[in-house]
């Protein structure tokens, strides 16, 4: 495909040396991870993180993800405990993100975690993000790469169309494997579950070997900034729904749904995590196509379910 975006440019030696090079000027730069696309500018830098607030017209306390290269490279910024070890060996590089108490001597931005003593953290498993971070000598700052409160990107182009030109390099990285965001889970006290994602409760209980705190619906231990309204494609959305009349996008699930114009199938073979890799694309393929109203099936509320339920209820806020 013709590439019409002058501000998209494919993976080389070229464009990474440019990415690090604006990096470390104290710009910012969309990279693709394994999740979504984010919005990438260095985390020791002042500059760089009111940069980011002020293009995703994020509020300032809504706090950021610092990612990392490995444990290693996260010592002198957090403190680390024995669930945060078990959960990395298992999972990292991958979609979780940790959050844990900040050291003092961090160099880390007090605006990047919105002057919080916490800090969240990732390790991204992604080769362009990978090979980027083993090039600088600081973390990255990374929100998704959309507007606050709309939907996450989940390619260069979506990045490009949210942002129009003031993003001036975004690297292609084509779709990214998860194609939502990572699991963010509060290893500060006792752990707990802040936004699922592919990785679910069952499995984090079982390697953590203790019961993971249950977030109650109306709970103030929510993430700070944690938006009720989120992921939305600004349409009315309506959930459980069993049919749709040929008006309105009709997001479906499984084998015995056709494949009606206005039908959206998240996963013809009832795969949960193909469907949430589907999810953020087919949002903005509706309100491409200028649907007036969503209607959506009922999704299992299990493993990758719950995820997928979290994100779709946001939405139809
Ligand atoms: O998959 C992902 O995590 C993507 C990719 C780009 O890495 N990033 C992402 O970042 O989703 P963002 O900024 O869109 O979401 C960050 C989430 C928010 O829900 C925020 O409230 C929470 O992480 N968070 C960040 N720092 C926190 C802290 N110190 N305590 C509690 N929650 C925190
Ligand atoms: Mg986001």
């Amino acid at each position: 495909m013709k590439n019409i975006y002058s501000n998209i440019f494919s993976f080389n030696k070229k464009t990474l040396n440019k990415s690090i090079v604006n990096l470390k000027k104290g710009n910012v730069v969309s990279l693709p991870t394994e999740t979504v696309y984010g919005l990438a500018g260095n985390a020791y830098s002042k500059k760089s993180i009111n940069k980011i607030y002020k293009l995703k017209k994020r509020p300032k306390v809504n706090p950021l993800i610092v990612h990392f290269l490995n444990y290693k490279s996260a010592e002198n910024d957090v403190i680390f405990n024995d669930d945060f070890f078990r959960l990395y060996k298992k999972f990292c590089p991958g979609p979780i993100t940790f959050v844990l108490k900040k050291k003092s001597k961090s160099k880390i931005q007090p605006n990047a975690s919105a002057n919080l003593n916490t800090v969240a953290i990732r390790f991204p498993n992604h080769k362009i993000v990978k090979s980027v971070l083993k090039k600088i000598n600081f973390p990255l700052a990374m929100p998704s790469a959309n507007l606050s409160s709309r939907i996450s990107p989940v390619s260069a182009e979506d990045v490009a169309d949210e942002f129009k030109r003031k993003i001036k390099l975004i690297i292609n990285g084509g779709k990214p494997k998860i194609g939502i965001e990572s699991t963010v889970i509060d290893l500060t006290e006792k752990p707990r579950i802040l936004r699922p994602g592919i990785i679910g409760p069952e499995i984090i209980n079982k390697i953590i070997k203790k019961k993971l705190k249950i977030l109650k619906k109306r709970s103030k231990l929510r993430s700070p900034g944690m938006l009720k309204r989120h992921y939305s494609p600004g349409i009315p959305m309506i959930l459980n729904q069993k049919k749709s009349n040929k008006k309105h996008a009709f997001i479906t699930f499984g084998s015995r749904y056709k494949n009606y114009k206005n039908y959206f199938n998240l996963s013809k073979k009832s795969d949960l995590k193909e469907a949430a890799s589907n999810l953020y694309r087919i949002f903005r393929k509706i309100k491409k196509l200028r649907f007036k109203k969503i209607y959506v099936v009922r999704i299992p509320n299990k493993g990758v379910g719950i995820a997928i339920n979290d994100k779709l209820k946001r939405a139809a806020k």
